[in-house]
């Protein structure tokens, strides 16, 4: 999704490539067009581009040097990709520029408040900057509140003003911003990432809250106006390894770093391990419900079925835009588990807030510990992923399972006063990603490649694994890709079956493999490729991928990964990017 940046320097600095550095750092989130503002010569200059932050650096014939600016990459929302709709905007005065990072879902109403407004884009964004020209007040700052103040949804909001060329206005609600300040500059940006290599400690917003900074100092401010202290947090050194090192993609470098995540995982929960679920507080849980999207959803799906396996406890997976506006009952003796890697998903926080409202206790599972989630939560989990580049998440989605895992055998222990050794099996995990080969996958990538549509089936866990693997391939391969469970074949899904279709069958359960491998033969007495995916002796018909049998639940991590890479092998052959597939964006911050 969008992502933002600004910097106001004590040097005047080349800063078309001061912005454009940093703006490369959120490349990951996902964008359709780029752009930059900075203040020269006294005037607000404005290059914007549809496009890769590359296209937009080679229109830049010029250097241009400043102490400050602003840039932006946009992922559409309102109004296509193009120049016109790329950020910053300016005030019809000239005077003001913003870059926003939201919705602003009241636009149209503010719109018609604003007479005499020439708009130059189709955005919701733009009217923000005319409402800034049009405020009485008596302060700049006390401008930007008020405005803030009107705007209805989310946003992360930084503006500059042409008469105060050292100050960057900042603003927060439902979208991440951060602000470090350094010896020579301050930067403002959408992810600490942009900090890595420039300064050590930051500062947050919370929501509604605003920030006026400048070289000598940073003031804060909350809605009503009146200024307010903030603690400097301290970057976490872990999560920043933006290098690709020997690797093509992203994607790939997440794939193969997925063993290091489980020693890190190890490694973090090897003392005092969820030590605030004691008998007394899991005696008195009546459900567990876990909240997610996407990858993070199948990722609960899974857990899901882990706690009900070894914890007496009916426990349910929800997806996060289905789960904000049903007529869930939402109970204070449920335990809310939210699964997120950004910790920013809109939908995912917003089911946050609804039961947080209930009083339900809420517990994180994250991949950013300074994230919104992890802030809001009760208690907190951290997967210890490190930072994950790649649009499709890959080595966060196995660090999830094995934190769920680690969780719903710790449940078990305490419930039944029991020491359970899930280390032991998290251990084996680690040793046997180390050793997966992918040389089998090849072959199948070059085969689905030229298949119109792909089906991954599978029974109880493994169809919910087929839903992630179904998800990785369509993502980053754009083959119509479906999961279905093993069991439904016959009550709709074979009419789909013929030469143009491949099936990938999961078979990890051996009490259910007789059944899964019937429903295989189906598909291929229909004329339908079927290539079995397991850790158990299958017919020689049929093509094999291998799966180390390591004799727990966490087999699921196994299947992922080479499913992950047939995904990515795939898209490889088609001569896609994986790391950055069309139309999607890393963190979905607007609903
Ligand atoms: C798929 C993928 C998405 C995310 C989803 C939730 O590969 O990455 O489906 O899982 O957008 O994102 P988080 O986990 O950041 O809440």
């Amino acid at each position: 999704m969008c992502g933002i940046v600004g910097i106001i320097s004590k040097e005047e600095v080349n800063i078309k490539d001061s912005l454009l550095g940093l703006l490369k750092r959120l490349e990951y989130r996902g964008y359709d067009s780029a752009g930059i503002g900075f203040i020269n010569n006294n005037k607000i200059q404005l290059i914007k581009k549809k496009g890769s932050i590359d296209d937009l650096a080679c229109s830049i014939k010029n250097n241009y040097f400043s102490h400050i600016g602003l840039a932006h990459t946009r992922w559409a929302t309102h109004g296509k990709p193009s120049s016109n709709n790329a950020h910053p905007f300016i005030s019809q005065n000239k005077k003001w520029a913003i870059v926003h990072n939201g919705i602003v879902e009241n636009y149209l109403e503010l719109k018609k408040e604003l007479k005499n407004t020439r708009y130059l884009s189709q955005t919701d964004s733009e009217v923000i900057a005319h409402l800034l020209e049009k405020q009485k007040a008596s302060s700049d700052i006390e401008k930007v509140i008020n405005v803030c103040n009107k705007l209805k949804g989310s946003f992360a909001l930084l503006g500059m003003l042409v008469d105060k060329p050292n100050t960057l206005f900042i603003a927060k609600r439902k979208s991440p911003i951060y602000i470090m300040e350094g010896n020579l500059e301050v930067i403002v940006a959408s992810d600490t990432i942009c900090f890595e290599g420039k300064g050590s400690k930051y500062y947050t917003l919370n929501d509604d809250e605003f920030c006026v900074a400048s070289l000598d100092k940073l003031t804060f401010y909350d809605k009503a106006g009146h200024q307010i202290s903030k603690h400097a947090q301290v970057l976490d050194n872990l999560s920043y390894s933006l290098s690709k090192n020997e690797y093509k993609h992203y994607m790939l470098k997440e794939i193969m770093e997925e063993s290091d995540v489980v020693s890190n995982i190890i490694k973090e929960y090897s003392k005092n391990r969820f030590t605030e679920f004691n008998k007394k507080f899991l005696e008195k849980v009546d459900n567990i419900v876990i909240i997610g999207c996407g990858t993070a959803y199948h990722a609960g799906l899974i857990g899901a079925r882990f706690f009900e396996k070894h914890v007496n406890i009916d426990s349910t997976c929800e997806i996060a835009s289905e789960f904000r506006y049903s007529d869930k009952k939402i109970k204070p003796s449920n335990l809310y588990i939210f699964i997120s890697q950004s910790g920013e998903t809109a939908d995912t926080l917003a089911c946050l807030e609804l039961v947080k409202r209930f009083g339900g206790l809420c517990v994180g599972i994250t991949n950013v510990m300074h994230s919104t989630l992890a802030k809001n939560v009760d208690i907190c989990l951290n997967v210890c992923a490190g930072i994950e580049v790649a649009v499709a998440s890959t080595k966060a989605y196995i660090a999830q399972l094995v934190v769920l895992y680690m969780l719903s055998r710790h449940f078990e222990g305490q419930l039944r006063n029991l020491q359970i050794d899930y280390m032991k099996d998290v251990e084996k995990l680690r040793l046997s990603l180390q050793k997966t080969t992918f040389t089998d996958i090849d072959e199948i990538a070059s085969l689905i490649s030229k298949k119109q549509s792909v089906t991954f089936i599978g029974r109880d866990i493994d169809y919910s694994s087929s839903l992630e693997a179904s998800l990785k391939l369509k993502e980053v391969s754009y083959i119509s890709s479906f999961a279905c469970p093993s069991g439904e074949l016959k009550h709709g899904y074979l009419a789909q079956v013929d030469s143009n279709v491949c099936v990938i069958v999961l078979a990890t359960n051996q009490k259910l493999l007789d059944k899964t491998l019937n429903n295989a033969s189906e598909v291929e007495a229909r004329g339908g490729k079927v290539v079995i995916c397991s850790p158990f002796k299958t017919q020689d018909k049929f093509i094999k991928i291998e799966i180390q049998d390591i004799d727990s639940d966490l087999i699921c991590c196994l299947v992922a990964s080479k499913l992950q890479y047939l995904a990515y092998k795939t898209s490889i052959i088609k001569n896609i990017n994986p790391d950055k597939p069309r139309n999607l964006a890393k963190s979905v911050t607007v609903e």
